[in-house]
């Protein structure tokens, strides 16, 4: 499959206006779940969580938490993601995920690893480490934008929300999760201002943001 990756990344755009008549295909959604469980992370930690909300109250009990200027996307988007890392990360995470690597792999433990990957683990503090996890969550997020626009599916990234708010909705500290981010998926309504046609797409040039050193 040859993609025309500078057309799809053109045309994908921070959705503002979603078609509350439009969901996004079941097919597409479990597609786009999938691309969560496949996204890469350092050490392979996966330190994450992801809720997938489509139940229209629970959309919009969950928009309570939202900036204003971000409340409708809630309400009229099929699908709202919200992506968590785990709270903190320790040895007995790294253990859990080696067990998982023999059993998938039929082999030993690998003891050494989870030793030598531990000394990197504990050489972050817990403010360190909670934003190495926050950097494995926004990882996935952008795997999830540019598989929301391979999809053909509308989506806009939302840090608009109080992510204290969001915690205490879904009960996450119990579950050892904060909220980091939150994609909203659906499609576009034909009204939305926000289109590339309408806003045309604002980057700086090449020049300024990349050093090709050949
Ligand atoms: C991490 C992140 C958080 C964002 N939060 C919001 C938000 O809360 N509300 C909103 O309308 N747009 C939000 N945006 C959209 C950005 O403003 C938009 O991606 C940016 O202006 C570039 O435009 P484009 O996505 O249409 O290319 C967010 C984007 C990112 C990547």
């Amino acid at each position: 499959m040859s993609v025309d990756l500078a057309r799809v990344l053109s045309s994908r755009y921070a959705t503002k206006v979603f078609d509350a008549d439009k969901p996004a295909a079941e097919d597409k959604t479990q597609q786009l779940i999938e691309t969560l469980r496949l996204a890469p992370s350092s050490i392979n930690s996966q330190p994450w969580h992801f809720y997938v909300i489509s139940n229209p109250e629970e959309k919009r009990r969950l928009s309570q938490c939202a900036w204003d200027s971000n409340k409708a996307k809630f309400d009229d988007a099929s699908h709202v993601f919200v992506f968590c890392g785990k709270t903190t990360y320790e040895i007995e995470d790294l253990q859990a995920l080696e067990e998982l690597v023999a059993e998938q792999r039929g082999t030993e433990v690998n003891q050494a690893r989870v030793e030598f990957l531990g000394g990197f683990v504990n050489s972050m503090d817990a403010t360190e480490r909670k934003y190495w996890i926050r950097d494995q969550v926004y990882l996935a997020f952008g795997q999830f934008l540019l598989s929301c626009a391979l999809l053909e599916l509308d989506a806009c990234p939302v840090e608009g929300f109080s992510r204290e708010e969001m915690d205490e909705l879904l009960g996450l500290k119990e579950k050892g999760l904060n909220s980091v981010v939150v994609g909203i998926v659906g499609h576009r309504h034909e009204d939305d201002f926000n289109t590339p046609v309408k806003a045309s797409k604002v980057r700086y040039p090449i020049e300024q943001v990349v050093t090709e050193i050949r």
